[in-house]
């Protein structure tokens, strides 16, 4: 019990108790007031038929809960409301757009239509109670070649051209795609075609994905293959700028999966105009997406930790914002554990979101950038260290002394910076690697790495050729799971150039955030270290080429995402 609370994040948003999942229908409405929805299980710290729980907040870091926004009550949602997403109608009305799930009594699997609700009272600017729609379901046509037992997570819907268009995650002959559907009222909905498939993205042969030589009526055409054909799950697509569209799935497919989840991939999207077709079924050979990858070819991971169902929102100053879920990955469960079989279900509580990211894009890298929003400065309490002009050893590491901390060093965020002590000494490109070791007591520790390649300038700038970010967690003790977390990061064909190798670390409880280059490079990573009373602490090492690094390093304690006395902190 002790350990179990000692290990729950706190500066992140989690369920109160039980079990949670993904983030759900982000918005922040008139009054300026953020609303975010999550898969919840309130009864058991497992998945389990889920609600949609409901928190508020005034800047996006500090969170007060309000009743679950929707309950699995009815009878196309007894099974579950699913994820979702919610839309801004033009006077500002926010509706959500869910899953509805139902068993059919008769067969074995789960149907899976896409229903609406609307606030009981759109004045409240907490929007406390939700209301379902009374011509729910609002689509419960599979898109052509589709089932509706993989038919989830409806995304924000936008407006063009008079109609309004969502993209739905599917399985369609058998390979994952996203479907479009559009609608004149948000009550009608018609397949309008895809929006993309594995086929867009260059998976169409991935995963053995082949048709059942006998399609069993009412059962979706894949269901015999169970884990080997998996739908897209959790879509997202999103307009960045004119001509650049981004579009994020989440895919648990381990064949097409290895070392990430949550993919994204920029593109353009053709003219909705005119055509308003009811759409090719792609059978994986020929693309006949709205979404064209033009501007990347190969998809790209949105973090490489444990992160899935990742997805975002615009703010009210036109900022897009990322959420993702962190999944438990405690030693022995390789994805997310979801079943009795591991030690975070004995937690009581399983399941985070990410910080709030903002997204932003280099076409120059071709990639995006996710780095926390500024709020998240506001979580800062007691600076616990700061020192401008470290001089690391060329061996091993230098500790960074730490004040007396109140959460004992277990909640705190480490900013640093790293740079070649003699500039000019790396003319031409050399090996770096720099980084940090979290000290979790009892011997145990977590070490974060960037290495690469650079090149110095006299004048101190850094030209980054290659870089790549990882966690250790072969020592971190506990109940980890000791896999390597990291990979490589996308940088501009010409390189990066840059004063310095920023590395910034979010450590949460058992939850690590981890950003390098600016939000370049992301690695969310859990660790379950044992013990309750022993202090964590945080030393930095780094070398260029034969040279040692200097850093400098600031580290805050961090404040709380709910306030511990459930009192009502937002509005
Ligand atoms: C992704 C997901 C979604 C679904 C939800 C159910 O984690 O499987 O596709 O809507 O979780 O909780």
């Amino acid at each position: 019990e002790a350990e179990a609370q000692a290990l729950k994040p706190a500066y992140h948003i989690t369920a109160a108790t039980g079990w949670m999942n993904d983030p759900n229908g982000m918005f922040q409405n008139q009054a300026g007031i953020y609303h975010v929805f999550y898969q919840w299980n309130p009864e058991a710290p497992i998945w389990g038929a889920p609600y949609w729980g409901h928190v508020i907040s005034k800047d996006m870091v500090h969170w007060e809960r309000m009743p679950p926004a929707l309950v699995p009550d009815t009878e196309y949602d007894y099974d579950g409301v699913f994820s979702g997403s919610a839309t801004l109608l033009e006077d500002g009305t926010p509706i959500l757009f869910y899953t509805g799930v139902s068993r059919y009594s008769e067969l074995k699997y789960y149907k899976q239509v896409q229903a609406t609700a609307r606030p009981v009272n759109a004045s409240d600017p907490k929007l406390k109670l939700w209301k379902k729609s009374p011509s729910n379901p609002v689509i419960s046509q599979a898109p052509p070649g589709g089932t509706l037992a993989e038919f989830r997570d409806p995304i924000s819907a936008w407006k063009q051209d008079g109609l309004w268009y969502t993209v739905i995650g599917s399985l369609e002959s058998c390979f994952g795609t996203a479907a479009l559907y559009s609608s004149p009222d948000f009550q009608t909905w018609q397949p309008a075609g895809q929006w993309a498939s594995q086929a867009t993205v260059g998976q169409a042969n991935a995963g053995q994905c082949v048709a059942p030589p006998v399609a069993q009526p009412g059962l979706g055409q894949c269901d015999q293959f169970g884990a080997v054909c998996r739908m897209w799950e959790c879509p997202d697509a999103f307009q960045l700028s004119n001509d650049t569209w981004v579009f994020k799935w989440s895919d648990q497919s381990k064949t097409r999966n290895p070392y990430s989840m949550d993919w994204y991939i920029l593109g353009t999207a053709a003219a909705f105009l005119g055509s308003h077709s009811q759409g090719n079924i792609s059978t994986g050979g020929e693309d006949t997406s709205r979404f064209q990858a033009s501007l990347q070819n190969t998809p790209q991971s949105v973090d490489y930790g444990s992160i899935y169902a990742s997805k975002t929102f615009a703010t009210r100053d036109g900022r897009r914002v990322l959420l993702g879920w962190v999944f438990e990955t405690a030693a022995g469960c390789v994805e997310q554990c979801s079943a009795g079989i591991n030690f975070t279900d004995s937690l009581g509580y399983q399941g985070a979101q990410t910080l709030p990211r903002e997204v932003t894009h280099d076409l120059e890298s071709r990639a995006l950038i996710m780095y926390p929003v500024q709020e998240v400065a506001l979580l800062r309490s007691t600076a616990l260290y700061n020192n401008s002009a470290i001089l690391l050893p060329s061996n091993g590491s230098q500790e960074l002394n730490l004040k007396q901390s109140s959460s004992l060093g277990r909640q705190i965020e480490v900013l640093t910076a790293f740079a070649p002590v003699a500039n000019g000494s790396l003319g031409r490109q050399q090996p770096f690697s720099v980084g940090m070791q979290l000290s979790t007591g009892h011997g145990t520790f977590t070490q974060i790495t960037v290495n690469g390649t650079a090149a110095a300038s006299a004048k101190g700038t850094l030209t980054i050729s290659q870089a790549g970010v990882y966690v250790d967690r072969s020592s971190s003790g506990g109940h980890t799971n000791t896999t390597m977390q990291g990979g490589s990061i996308p940088l501009p064909a010409a390189g990066l150039s840059a004063p310095s190798v920023t590395l910034r670390v979010f450590v949460d409880r058992s939850l690590l955030e981890v950003y390098t280059l600016d939000g370049r490079g992301r690695v969310t990573s859990r660790i379950y270290p044992s013990g309750t009373d022993n202090s964590w602490g945080v030393s930095a090492f780094g070398t260029f080429g034969a040279s040692p690094a200097s850093a400098n390093a600031s580290v805050w304690d961090m404040g709380s995402a709910f306030d511990p006395m459930q009192s009502k902190t937002c509005c």
